[in-house]
């Protein structure tokens, strides 16, 4: 079982539940040898590290004194460690070797038998740019295997996880074929296999593809692993694409030919030998000159970088994870893609993919947008903006620009004489900003340098395309000069409700205030928007200081539900949920029956039954594709229940 405590992008923090072992992801599991005496790191330093490391069931099936003592004393005492083991089933020898001496289900039931907490199936790792054919043949025959495997489980209770390794070669739509199969079997992790020729390679794009192509076709409540990922540089990428799981033999790979691994690549140790020091703080480089590491003897020296590379490795994972929570994850991604141009290239294609993406990416963050290039100007939060900007019901449009030394927000420095007028601010990321919504995040949360104008061009068509889409709607289109001009012509005016009316439509889609007559609240130091009242003084939304979100009240809520048509921003909770959902109480998973598949995380939603009655409102955890799947944890926290007779 799977939940989500933070996210941004495609990744996740989350909590595997692995037969009551808990384990937090993403994270990285060290590949142990089965063999006590050949680990080249102490399995107590391994410990100190993580909850979950990885080794081969194939390996220990054929040697057969591990077998034998395997069987005996089970795995977990077999290597000394008594949390979560993971196995391998030899298919990587399977494809170095082109064969194994062991049937795929003999290797599942040994793998049940010596206790380990999650087995893989004996999956075909087809290799890169083999003839289609080929790649189906093997497909199928894997498919088989994975039928086979979750029989064999389901019939003899088998407490093990099962791992469903996803196939198809550099085949998109084997993989996606592959996803959908595996989907049906209901693996309990779904690893990307095959991939470590691709990455050996640097072809990082196609690697990016298959991990795309494979996330849509598979449950989003599964944690996906990338097998045979271990190199630091490419995690955030990854968990940015939603991998939830890697696993490192890169560790000791690497220090085997003296090579040391840093989040921006690889070093040789040849080459660092002349450096003062290392350009790393772990235990080790503190420790050790690199010359003093150089010079010692070779069995040492292993175990020692080895030492060294996964500090790098669980380090970059625990940055990563930083940044889910901070909402920085893309920012750090873009940091990383420039490490090598293969990377980069492999950031670019995501441009085709946004349409998936943005459904998963928050809405609200809590660090600000941060440009770091033209890439950034395809990112989910520019997408959505652009698809929201349509959301307005504009009537009469001024396009204008305003000078730089205007400072943001504009609608909080500027004043406009009109009420009933749209104005659109040609701006360079985000196309056209409407002047009435420009607090909502990120139209005013985001830092840039001074665009390049080839830079400004990349946005042109776009908004060229929209002011056709303007005019086919029949909306008057007046292009004005830059608008400090024109205000400083006009005095100072007051338009609050065609702003909050605005500033409704970008946020849910639809009029919600209509012709009710509301009022605002000022910050009286600064301002700037606090709060929507109705006539009597009541307050309908909160304007949410970081990112000016409209937060709704009770009666903020009934307002929105009274004017969003079911079943746009609705939570469909069964009858069990209903009294306590009234009361106040969060939406979990299993409780959902059906909801707005448009939803996304950290939008505000409204909780109802079946025949829609309103039973409580707040802030979606899971987005509406995830929350039909889900069956553990959060989805959504509530702010306020609403009782039967109100
Ligand atoms: N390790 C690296 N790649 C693979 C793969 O495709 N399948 C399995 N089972 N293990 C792997
Ligand atoms: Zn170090």
């Amino acid at each position: 079982m799977f939940e989500i405590k933070y996210r941004d992008a495609l990744g996740r923090i989350g909590i595997l539940d692995i037969n009551g072992k808990k384990i937090e992801t993403p994270t990285i599991m060290p590949v142990i040898h089965p063999n006590p005496k050949k680990q080249v790191v102490p399995i107590d330093f391994i410990k100190k590290l993580t909850d979950i490391i990885i080794t081969n069931s194939y390996i220990t099936y054929i040697t057969k004194s591990l077998r034998e003592l395997a069987l005996k004393v089970g795995i977990h005492k077999l290597i000394g460690f008594d949390k979560v083991i993971v196995t391998d089933s030899g298919s990587f020898q399977l494809g170095t070797y082109g064969d194994v001496k062991v049937s795929p289900r003999e290797i599942i039931e040994f793998q049940e038998k010596i206790g380990v907490d999650v087995g893989t199936i004996l999956d075909i790792p087809t290799p890169p740019d083999v003839e289609k054919e080929k790649a189906e043949k093997d497909l199928e025959e894997t498919l088989r295997r994975a039928k086979e495997a979750i029989e064999l489980k389901r019939e003899k209770n088998f407490k093990m996880l099962l791992n469903g390794t996803i196939q198809g070669s550099t085949y998109l739509e084997l993989r996606q074929r592959a996803a959908r199969e595996m989907a049906k079997l209901n693996f309990d992790i779904y690893p990307i296999g095959a991939v470590v020729p691709l990455m050996e390679s640097y072809r990082f794009k196609e690697v990016a593809e298959i991990i795309i192509n494979s996330k849509m076709n598979l449950p989003t409540n599964k944690p996906v692993h990338l097998f045979g990922c271990g190199h630091p540089m490419l995690f955030a990428l990854a968990v940015a694409l939603g991998c939830d799981l890697f696993d490192s033999a890169a560790y000791i790979l690497y220090a085997k030919d003296d090579r040391y691994l840093t989040e921006r690549g690889t070093l040789s140790l040849e080459e660092l030998k002349d450096l003062k020091s290392f350009p790393c703080s772990c235990p080790i480089c503190s420790q050790y000159t690199p010359k003093e590491l150089y010079q010692l003897e070779k069995k040492e020296r292993e175990r020692i970088l080895a030492e060294h590379n996964l500090y790098v490795t669980f380090e970059e994972m625990n940055r990563i994870k930083e940044a889910i929570k901070n909402g920085s994850l893309w920012e750090l991604v873009e940091e990383r893609v420039r490490a090598h141009p293969k990377l980069l290239e492999a950031y670019r294609v995501l441009k085709n993919y946004m349409y998936y993406i943005e459904r998963f990416d928050p809405v609200i963050k809590k660090t600000a947008f941060f440009y770091s290039g033209v890439e950034s100007l395809f990112r989910p939060e520019v997408y959505r903006h652009k698809k929201r900007l349509k959301r307005i019901k504009y009537e009469k449009v001024y396009i204008t620009t305003v000078s730089k030394d205007i400072e943001r927000p504009y609608s909080e420095n500027l004043n406009v004489k009109e009420t009933d007028v749209d104005i659109l601010i040609k701006h360079p990321i985000f196309g056209y900003i409407p002047y009435y919504i420009d607090t909502i995040y990120p139209l005013s949360q985001h830092e840039a340098p001074e665009l390049y104008d080839f830079e400004k061009e990349i946005n042109k068509k776009f908004q060229e395309e929209f002011l056709e889409f303007l005019k086919k709607k029949g909306v008057k289109v007046l292009n004005i000069v830059e608008y400090n001009y024109y205000i400083n012509s006009i005095g100072k005016f007051n338009s609050d409700s065609f702003r909050i009316k605005r500033m409704l439509e970008y946020q849910y889609g639809y009029d919600i205030i209509k012709d009710k007559k509301i009022k605002v609240v000022r910050s009286k130091n600064t301002g700037r928007l606090r709060q929507v009242l109705d006539e009597n003084d009541n307050i309908l939304f909160s304007v949410r200081s970081h990112d000016n979100l409209l937060i709704p009240s009770k009666l903020g809520a009934k307002l929105l539900w009274e004017n969003i048509p079911f079943p746009k921003y609705r939570v469909v909770v069964n009858k069990e949920a209903e009294p306590f959902i009234r009361e106040g109480r969060n939406v979990f998973a299993k409780f959902v029956i059906d909801c707005d598949e448009d939803i996304r995380p950290y939008e505000e939603v409204l909780v109802v039954n079946e025949d829609d009655d309103l039973l409580g409102y707040g802030t979606a955890i899971l987005n509406g594709i995830e929350m039909k799947e889900f069956s553990t944890g959060l989805a959504v926290k509530v702010r306020g229940g609403i009782k039967c007779v109100e």
